[in-house]
């Protein structure tokens, strides 16, 4: 059975499925997306996402008329004809189509792409390495943009090292997020600790979602800025996405994360957080 992926209002199977050369998101990356996690064939924590998205669109100035139900309503429509029970939505808005000129287009109609696949989960992971390297981003790294060159030459360096992910480090020695995580640790009282929103991160959904499971479950979550010193000496580290879930992280370059194990706390909230999202 061939993957059916959604263009401008057409559903084709993946391998037609394809934008004009002169879109703006090809040309320029001017455009913005969501990742949303499919457990058990539902949609986890749509509405965040979708906030998330009008907000990102908002700060490009793209206006994008189309609903939350009929957004809603094609993600549906792909995780039924791909089969998927366990999966991703890809889902992406672009300025559209344009004669090439940096400026906005006067005229363009926004393109919207969707893509779905099924993915493994399993309720426990091993413990991961991870890098870290400078962050070389722009300075507007909430907007979840479709520019994510940075990334991809961050995460390719942790590639290169036998890494999971790339924990990128800013100027003053401050951890801002991973290369497509946030990351957290877990300090010696305990306290669950992760950077507060700002224009530094992307405020993951994932780690809207897993604060209010934390708070349930009586673990102390501050928000606030760490760095690589204190990453290095946590009792546990974990990165969050919809794509890693809650993933611990057990080495961070050479440095053993406490006894190279998975910490109760992170599997704890990787469990609590899929049985949520059941
Ligand atoms: C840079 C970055 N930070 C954080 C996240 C986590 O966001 P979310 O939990 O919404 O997937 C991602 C996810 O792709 C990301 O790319």
């Amino acid at each position: 059975m061939s993957r059916i992926s959604y263009v401008n209002g057409r559903y084709l199977p993946h391998n037609q499925a394809s934008v004009h050369i002169e879109d703006r998101g090809y040309q320029f990356g001017d455009g913005v997306y969501e990742v949303v996690l499919v457990l058990d064939k539902k949609l986890v924590d749509f509405a965040l996402h979708y906030k998330r998205l009008r907000r990102s669109l908002d700060e490009i100035s793209l206006v994008f008329d189309t609903t939350e139900t009929t957004i809603k309503q094609i993600l549906k429509r792909l995780i039924r004809s791909n089969l998927i029970n366990d999966g991703l939505i890809y889902m992406q808005v672009t300025r559209g189509v344009a004669e090439r000129a940096h400026q906005f287009p006067k005229n363009a109609a926004p393109s919207l792409v969707v893509t779905a696949k099924s993915i493994i989960i399993n309720a426990e992971v091993e413990g991961k390495k991870a890098i870290t390297t400078v962050d070389e981003r722009w300075e507007r790294r909430d907007i979840k943009t479709i520019n994510l060159l940075p990334n991809c030459i961050a995460k390719q360096k942790a590639i290169e090292n036998d890494a999971y992910e790339a924990i990128m480090v800013m100027e003053d020695g401050t951890i801002s997020e991973g290369a497509s995580s946030n990351l957290w640790m877990v300090n010696g009282d305990n306290q669950i600790i992760t950077r507060n929103a700002s224009n530094v991160i992307l405020n993951g959904i994932t780690k809207l979602a897993l604060t209010t499971l934390a708070d349930i479950h009586c673990y102390k979550v501050v928000e606030k800025p760490f760095t690589v010193d204190e990453a290095i000496n946590a009792k546990e580290l974990f990165v969050t996405s919809a794509t890693a879930i809650v993933t611990p992280i057990t080495q961070l370059n050479n440095h053993v994360i406490a006894d190279g194990k998975v910490g109760p706390i992170s599997a704890a909230l990787r469990s609590s957080y899929l049985e949520r999202a059941f």
